[in-house]
C-alpha cells in the first residue's frame, strides 16, 4: 500500500508531527515549542488555543514536504494535562493545568484524610496526588468557573479530537482515561463514586472508545484535507511502550524526556498493586481484553538539563552535559535530588524539593552535570527496586528512549545500577511510532502489532559491568532523598 501514516506527538514542551511510510520509516516531521507559563511556584499551565495552534503549523509544514495519500492520523499526548472548554464556542475556559502542576496538594491531602484512598487505589490504580487529573479538574471548576450543560473536559488527545473533527467528537480512550483518577481500569469506564468524591459532574468527561479504532474524521481545517480518519490516541508513555514493541507481560521501557516513565506490560491481567507504583490501561484494541501496564512515573528528569542551561547557564545546549560530566571521574560526593516538581514514584511527595547536598570546594561545573545524570539513573533505579519487590513485575531487561538516552554514559550507568541489561534502538522517536501505529493498525495501513516488531531495529545494547559497586552511591542517593522530603509547606 502507498502512502502515509501522520503522528502527532503533542509533548509537555512542544508539538511534534511526523509522517510514517509502511516500512516504518519517518520520511518526514515538523516540530514546534510552545509556551510554558509558570503563574505561581509550583503552577505550570499551557494555553490550549497555543497548543491547538502549534500543532496546525507542524501539519501546514508537514503537508508542505510530503504529498502522498494520508491513510490516517494518530495522536499522542502529555498526560494527565486537563483542558475545560465551552462546548458552543470552543474557547477553552482557564489555561490548561499540566500534569507537573502542584496546586491541589492539598486537595489530595484532604482527599485522603477523608478516607478515599483505598477506594481510589482499587478502582484507579493510582495514588492520591496531585500529578492526576481529577483534582485539577476539581479546582478548575472551584476557582475558573462553574460548569454548565455546554462545558466540556478532557486531556490534550481530547482537545485535539474535537478541533480535528471540528467539534463533532468528544472522545478520549483508556490509556488517557486512566490517568485522571475518575476512570475504572476493572469496568473501563468513568465512575460515578470517583467522580462523586472528587467533585466532578459526569456530564462534562469525554466518551471513551478503543486506543486503536476510528474517533472521527477531518474537517477542512486540517492542512491534509478533510476527512482522513483520525484513527488511534495514546498518552505518550503507552504510546512509547508500544512504539518499542513490548508486547510481551514483563516488557518493559524508560522514556528520558522531560520526566522518566518506567513502563512494563503486564498483560490482560491486573495484578496485585506494588507499593509505590502506578497500575493503568497501556492500550485496548478493538475486540480485545485491555493490556495492562505497571509504571514508575518520575517527574524530572531531561528538565533538570533545561534547568542547568537556563536556570544556571552552567551549560549553552542539552548536548554539552556529556562531555562535561566527562570531565570528572565521580561527582567527589555531591548528589542532586531533582525534586523539582515534588517527587513521584515511588516517593510521591508534592512537598519535596530539589536538594544539593555534599557540595565542598572542589565542587564545579563538571560535578554537577555528572550529578544530574546519577540522578536520571538513581530515581530510575529506586522505582525499578519498587517493581523488584513483586515477581510480575520483576524487571528482566530495559528498553530506552527519549533526548537524554542518547548519552552512551547514562545508559552504561543505568545498566550496571539496575544489573539489566539496556537496549537503545535505531529509532528513538518511539512515542511517535506508537502513535503511528495504533492509527495505521485501525485503519489496515499495517496488519497487526508484528509490523511494530519488524520496525523495531536494535542501535546499542549496554551490558551491565559487574564489578561496579551497587552498594555505596545508591545508599548516598537514598541519605539524600530523605533531605529532600517534605520541604515546602502548603
Ligand atoms: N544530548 C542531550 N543530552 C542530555 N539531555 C538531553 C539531550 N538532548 C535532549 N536532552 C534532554 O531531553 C529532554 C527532551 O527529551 P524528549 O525530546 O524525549 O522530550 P519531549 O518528548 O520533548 O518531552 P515532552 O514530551 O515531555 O515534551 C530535554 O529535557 C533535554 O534536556
Ligand atoms: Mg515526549
Amino acid at each position: 500500500m502507498s502512502g502515509i501514516v501522520i503522528a502527532i506527538d503533542a509533548g509537555t514542551t512542544g508539538i511534534r508531527s511526523a509522517a510514517v511510510d509502511q516500512a516504518g520509516n519517518i520520511i518526514s516531521f515538523s516540530y514546534r515549542e510552545f509556551t510554558q507559563h509558570f503563574p505561581n511556584p509550583g503552577w505550570v499551565e499551557h494555553d490550549a488555543n497555543e497548543i491547538w495552534q502549534t500543532t496546525l503549523t507542524t501539519l501546514q509544514e508537514l503537508s508542505a514536504q510530503v504529498d502522498e495519500p494520508v491513510a490516517a492520523i494518530g495522536i499522542t499526548n502529555q498526560r494527565e494535562t486537563v483542558v475545560a472548554w465551552d462546548r458552543s464556542t470552543g474557547e477553552p475556559l482557564h489555561n490548561a493545568i499540566v500534569w507537573q502542576d502542584r496546586r491541589t496538594a492539598a486537595r489530595c491531602r484532604a482527599l485522603d484524610e477523608a478516607g478515599h484512598l483505598e477506594m481510589v487505589r482499587r478502582r484507579t490504580g493510582l495514588v492520591l496526588d496531585p500529578y492526576f487529573s481529577g483534582t485539577k479538574i476539581a479546582w478548575l471548576f472551584d476557582e475558573g468557573g462553574v460548569p454548565t450543560e455546554n462545558t466540556a473536559v478532557g486531556t490534550i488527545d481530547t482537545w485535539l479530537i474535537w478541533k480535528l473533527t471540528g467539534g463533532a467528537v468528544h472522545a478520549t480512550e483508556p490509556s488517557n482515561a486512566s490517568r485522571t483518577l475518575l476512570f475504572d481500569i476493572d469496568e473501563m469506564a468513568f465512575n460515578q463514586e470517583l467522580c462523586d468524591a472528587l467533585g466532578v459532574p459526569m456530564h462534562v468527561l469525554p466518551d471513551v472508545s478503543t486506543t486503536s479504532g476510528r474517533f472521527g474524521t477531518t474537517t477542512s481545517d486540517c492542512p491534509f484535507g478533510a476527512g482522513i480518519p483520525i484513527s488511534g490516541a495514546a498518552g505518550d508513555q503507552q504510546s512509547a511502550l508500544f512504539g518499542q514493541a513490548c508486547f510481551s507481560p514483563g516488557d518493559a521501557k524508560n522514556t528520558y524526556g522531560t520526566g522518566s516513565f518506567v513502563l512494563m506490560n503486564l498483560g490482560s491481567q491486573r495484578p496485585a498493586p506494588t507499593e509505590g507504583l502506578l497500575t493503568s490501561v497501556a492500550w485496548t484494541m478493538p475486540g480485545q481484553a485491555p493490556t495492562y501496564c505497571a509504571e514508575g512515573a518520575i517527574f524530572v528528569t531531561g528538565a533538570a538539563v533545561q534547568w542547568l542551561r537556563d536556570g544556571l547557564n552552567v551549560i549553552g545546549e542539552a548536548a554539552e552535559l556529556e562531555p562535561l560530566a566527562l570531565q570528572c571521574d565521580d561527582t567527589g560526593g555531591v548528589m542532586f535530588v531533582p525534586a523539582l516538581t515534588g517527587l513521584g514514584s515511588p516517593w510521591w511527595d508534592p512537598n519535596a524539593r530539589g536538594t544539593i547536598v555534599g557540595i565542598t570546594r572542589g565542587t564545579g561545573r563538571p560535578e554537577l552535570a555528572r550529578a544530574v545524570i546519577e540522578a536520571m539513573v538513581f530515581q530510575t533505579r529506586d522505582v525499578v527496586e519498587a517493581m523488584g519487590a513483586s515477581a510480575a513485575t520483576t524487571i528482566g531487561r530495559l528498553r530506552v528512549d527519549g533526548g537524554a538516552s542518547v548519552m552512551d554514559t547514562l545508559c552504561q550507568m543505568q545498566a550496571d545500577q539496575l544489573g539489566v541489561t539496556v537496549e537503545r534502538p535505531v529509532n528513538q522517536q518511539t512515542t511517535v511510532m506508537g502513535a503511528a501505529f495504533l492509527a495505521g493498525i485501525a485503519e489496515d495501513f499495517w496488519g497487526s502489532p508484528a509490523d511494530a516488531q519488524a520496525a523495531w531495529q536494535l542501535q546499542e545494547s549496554f551490558a551491565p559491568n559487574a564489578s561496579v559497586d551497587r552498594s555505596t552511591g545508591y545508599a548516598n542517593w537514598q541519605r539524600a532523598v530523605d533531605r529532600s522530603l517534605a520541604w515546602a509547606s502548603e
